[in-house]
């Protein structure tokens, strides 16, 4: 109900629409149709109402609830049913225990705010709230583990493309899933899955985008490696808007990997990937390589060639893009 009324009132931003028309339309009484309206301004909806004129939205809400997020999906099956937590430990830990009980391929978990939100290689995510988006979203391809990396770089070709399509931005790609923008972290993206040596039950892809965020939301230490959209076009990005978008972009993308395979995924990731096609440092957990990154493998794997000519697939570090001299 409150999602129909949201999408009256704001085909209707420009003008007043009257209370009579929304009881009509919502099939309710004028006394139920305030009723509703008082709600959306305890959201921190702001509506005008006027004698004889009705109702008129004058401030959207910032939210990211379910309600907010419906309004603008156009997709068919990821992201139609949607858990919402004002704040939550990690979605990444709640959408685990939702697979576990059998939820639906295309669930996704939202939260306000993370307390205790997980990054990769066992680092902390910090999410602060009503700034950020933070997401995890679960999937049952028919994949074998191995091949799940590929979801972790549509992921981050979906994000780019939903970024671009609301704010106008390029992002960059730094492998594996970073998504920078000058050489800043905006997104980060963590795939976990549950599966069997040779079977796949779930993948789950966890989002963080920095959105609304200021400079001083950021830890210091963080300040000069993050920022966020806010930051970066001087606007207040609606997130409902946002998350909706990269939903949008990954049902696509994914209906199409999963039916002709990895290679155009492949493509429209390395066109935005800045470290491919040149030097970098590897650090894995074990050494850190220096040497020009070839480009990726069906798997996702990077390949760096050292200086002596020795080819390394590097199935997980950090990268940093050495300065040309
Ligand atoms: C990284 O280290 O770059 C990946 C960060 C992933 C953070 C997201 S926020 C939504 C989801 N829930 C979590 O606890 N982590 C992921």
């Amino acid at each position: 109900m409150r999602e129909k009324l949201l999408k009256i009132l704001l085909q209707h931003k420009d003008g007043f629409v009257s209370g009579e028309k929304i009881s009509l339309e919502l099939g309710c009484s004028r006394t139920a149709v305030w009723k509703h309206i008082e709600e959306l301004r305890k959201d921190g909806y702001e509506v005008d109402s006027a004698p004889r004129k009705g109702y008129r939205i004058i401030k959207k809400a910032n939210g990211i609830q379910s309600h907010e997020v419906n309004i603008h999906l156009e997709t068919e099956r990821i992201g139609r049913s949607i858990s919402y937590y004002d704040a939550i430990d990690s979605t990444q830990i709640i959408a685990h225990k939702l697979a576990q009980e059998g939820m639906e391929e295309g669930h996704i978990v939202i939260a306000n705010e993370q307390t205790s939100g997980r990054g990769r290689l066992g680092r902390s995510w910090y999410s602060k709230g009503g700034t950020s988006i933070s997401m995890s979203l679960i999937l049952r391809p028919k994949l074998s583990p191995q091949q799940t990396p590929q979801l972790t770089l549509l992921s981050a070709v979906a994000v780019i493309r939903g970024v671009k399509k609301i704010t106008g931005i390029d992002c960059e790609i730094k492998w594996p899933n970073d998504v920078l923008i000058n050489g800043k972290k905006i997104v980060g993206i963590l795939t976990e899955m549950q599966s069997d040596p040779d079977y796949v039950h779930s993948v789950i892809i966890g989002i963080g985008l920095n959105v609304n965020q200021q400079t001083t939301d950021f830890e210091p230490d963080i300040q000069r490696l993050a920022t966020s959209l806010s930051i970066e076009t001087g606007q207040q990005i609606e997130r409902s808007r946002l998350i909706a978008a990269i939903l949008g972009e990954f049902e696509w993308l994914y209906d199409e990997y999963l039916e002709n395979g990895f290679s155009m995924i492949r493509g429209l990731w390395e066109a935005h990937a800045v470290s491919v096609g040149t030097y970098i440092y590897a650090r894995t957990p074990k050494q850190v390589i220096y040497g020009y990154a070839q480009g990726i493998t069906d798997e996702g794997v990077l390949l760096v060639q050292d200086e002596q000519g020795t080819i390394h697939h590097i199935y997980s570090a950090d990268i940093e893009i050495a300065k040309q001299t």
